[in-house]
């Protein structure tokens, strides 16, 4: 996830708009930072690695001329955070400025064939193809816009795009295919960016693009077109009423509920990793004599998880273990043929760092998944991948457990394949199926909203909770259990439910709220007979159940729907999604802040 902004007016300097600009996106990302702006004939480009105000101290941002520009600050995802890296990006001549949020899965081929074209690439970013795409088109006696719509027709993925040309330098030209674009419209001037808080001190008159549309800028006007038939869109500002803070939130009221709300597009990035680094992965998986999962936290259920995603759909045993305990519990097992996979999103927590150090030391394969780029568990993995999920703000993880799992999933059905332990129709069934998770979630987020602030209300002072689910679902309660006991503090237990007999029933009263994980699998009917023990000992039953699943709503005081159609195998990724945002309305019910709880920092750093 980047931040971008473009600027058009009718006064000279945009560049110290767009440097402010900048800043107020800064939390989109923050590695590096750039601007272009065109001024008599020629673009003038400012760039660097580093946090805006590191970069603005060395190179100036705001001495650009021109009332044209264009700007870009960094969550890398292709290519490691550098000068070369940044944006904006040029064209060989240095006429076309391009800065872009999103992924494009096709550059490698596009790449190769501007290459072979003889187009010479500076980056090693997926952005680079598109000035270079739209000057190859330029050549073909097409105009700036088509040139730009025809080089839009080629890329697969994701974008939000801004670019300036000096062919024509009186307009910004900006698209949009899922990553956030939105116009904003002054008085002699006109803007677009990622997000609306960019602009908001400018204007509080804004133009939401959607998918697959244009929109052309002038300094006095603006014109937006569909990619597909290039039909005229009539679209008038809305006015913004909200502050600067409710704007960065995107006028949720905290991180937590926005980054609950953007998993769909964070499912849909994760489902945009390069077949190159999952499948090398895999084969170290396979190949490897013993295989551990290692992570703290949620990052530890997440592995939790994505053991039952091994052993059931590649046959493969993998030993999940919490890092701090790794080396006291597994050390002495650790070798030349240890695959240790380290889940982190922050990729910089000591413990799970500690553990990969002494692998290795023991000369094991560090393999590493990691939200973030240039991260310490980047730099010492042998093979990693980037979930892609964008920053996480909220100390509490939401979007980045689901993008993990939905990344761990690809790799379980990669090793399947590599082993032959599952029909290649039955991997096309479940990669139909992944690709279908990001609109479920979508779904199940809508459906439940409301409920989780009811059900949250009426359980508010509710002094303890029990967590039940079993086989994957065991994964999902202890996840659910972390995010409600991290932000309301409210003293919580979470077991397989099949444990449950074996000593925390006795901590079942008459009233104390028991939640049960409860897909459609072959746990539901010893599920049901755990839900009946604590029922015939007074406990409230909340449930998360299918949607449409009777017999379970029947025995339950209260439940949240889950949309089906996904198998039991991937069934944390959309069953955590009540809970999280029951969690969340939990935490406010009682009066806390659910983006800074007490005690917790969002990347532990010290053992
Ligand atoms: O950055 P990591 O994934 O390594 O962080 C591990 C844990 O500290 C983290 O998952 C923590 O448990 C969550 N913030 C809880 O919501």
């Amino acid at each position: 996830m980047c931040g971008i902004f473009g600027c058009i007016s009718r006064d000279n300097n945009v560049a110290k708009i767009i440097h402010e600009s900048l800043k107020r996106l800064e939390y989109r990302g923050y590695d590096s930072v750039g601007e272009a702006t065109i001024s008599e004939g020629r673009i003038y480009i400012k760039k660097d690695q580093g946090k805006i105000d590191d970069v603005h101290r060395l190179i100036n941002l705001d001495d650009l001329p021109g009332s044209i520009g264009i700007g870009h600050t960094r969550w890398a995802t292709h290519g490691a955070p550098s000068r070369v890296n940044a944006h904006p990006h040029l064209d060989c001549h240095g006429k076309i400025a391009v800065v872009h949020n999103g992924i494009i899965e096709n550059f490698a081929e596009l790449k190769a064939e501007l290459e072979n074209l003889g187009h010479s690439f500076k980056s090693k970013t997926d952005t680079e193809v598109i000035p270079h795409l739209i000057e190859e088109n330029l050549k073909g006696g097409l105009s700036l816009l088509d040139a730009v719509r025809e080089a839009l027709k080629r890329l697969e993925g994701s974008y939000a795009l801004a670019i300036i040309s000096t062919i024509e330098p009186d307009k910004i030209i900006c698209a949009r295919r899922e990553s956030p674009l939105i116009l904003g419209v002054g008085k002699g001037a006109m803007y677009c960016a990622s997000d609306i808080p960019a602009f908001l001190p400018l204007t509080n008159e804004a133009v939401i693009l959607e998918n697959n549309e244009v929109a052309i800028l002038w300094h006095d006007r603006y014109e937006i077109r569909k990619l597909e038939n290039w039909s005229h869109v009539i679209r008038e500002p809305e006015i913004i009423t909200w502050t600067a803070e409710m704007a960065e939130k995107q006028g949720y009221p905290h991180f937590m509920l926005k980054e609950i709300h953007e998993q769909p597009l964070a499912l849909r990035n994760a489902l945009r990793l390069q077949d190159i680094y999952l499948d090398l992965m895999a084969t170290f998986l396979d190949r490897a004599k013993n295989v551990f999962l290692v992570a703290c936290g949620t990052s530890y259920h997440a592995c939790l998880a994505a053991s039952y995603m091994f052993s059931k759909l590649a046959y493969l045993p993998t030993y999940p273990i919490i890092a701090s305990e790794f080396i006291e519990q597994a050390g002495m097992a650790v070798n030349i043929d240890t695959a240790i996979l380290a889940v982190s999103q922050s990729g910089e927590t000591a413990d799970t760092l500690a553990a990969v150090e002494y692998a290795r030391n023991r000369a094991a394969t560090v393999l590493g998944l990691t939200n973030v780029v240039g991260s310490t568990l980047t730099r010492v993995s042998r093979v990693y991948i980037l979930q892609q999920s964008g920053p996480e703000i909220g100390v509490a993880a939401t979007k980045t457990f689901t993008s993990q799992l939905l990344v761990l999933a690809q790799l379980a059905l990669r090793v399947a394949k590599i082993r032959g332990k599952v029909s290649s129709q039955e991997i096309k069934s479940f990669e139909r199926e992944l690709k279908m998770i990001p609109d479920i979630v979508e779904w199940t987020i809508m459906r439940n909203e409301e409920k989780a602030k009811q059900i949250a209300r009426k359980y508010r002072d509710s002094r303890f909770f029990l967590f039940l689910g079993r086989g994957i679902s065991t994964a999902t309660a202890l996840e659910g259990r972390l995010k409600l006991m991290e932000i309301s503090y409210v003293p919580a237990m979470a077991f397989p439910a099949g444990e449950s007999k074996h000593g925390p029933i006795s901590l079942v009263e008459p009233g104390v709220p028991a939640v049960f994980i409860c897909p459609k699998d072959k746990t539901r009917k010893t599920i049901i007979g755990n839900i009946m023990e604590m029922k015939a000992r007074g406990a409230s039953i909340i449930s998360v159940i299918e949607e449409g699943d009777e017999e379970i709503k029947q025995l339950s005081d209260d439940y949240f729907e889950v949309a089906g159609g996904v198998s039991e195998i991937f069934s944390p990724i959309t069953f955590i999604v009540p809970l999280q945002l029951f969690a969340y309305y939990m935490a406010v019910e009682r009066g806390y802040n659910p983006d800074m709880p007490r005690n917790l920092a969002k990347s532990v750093t010290v053992k």
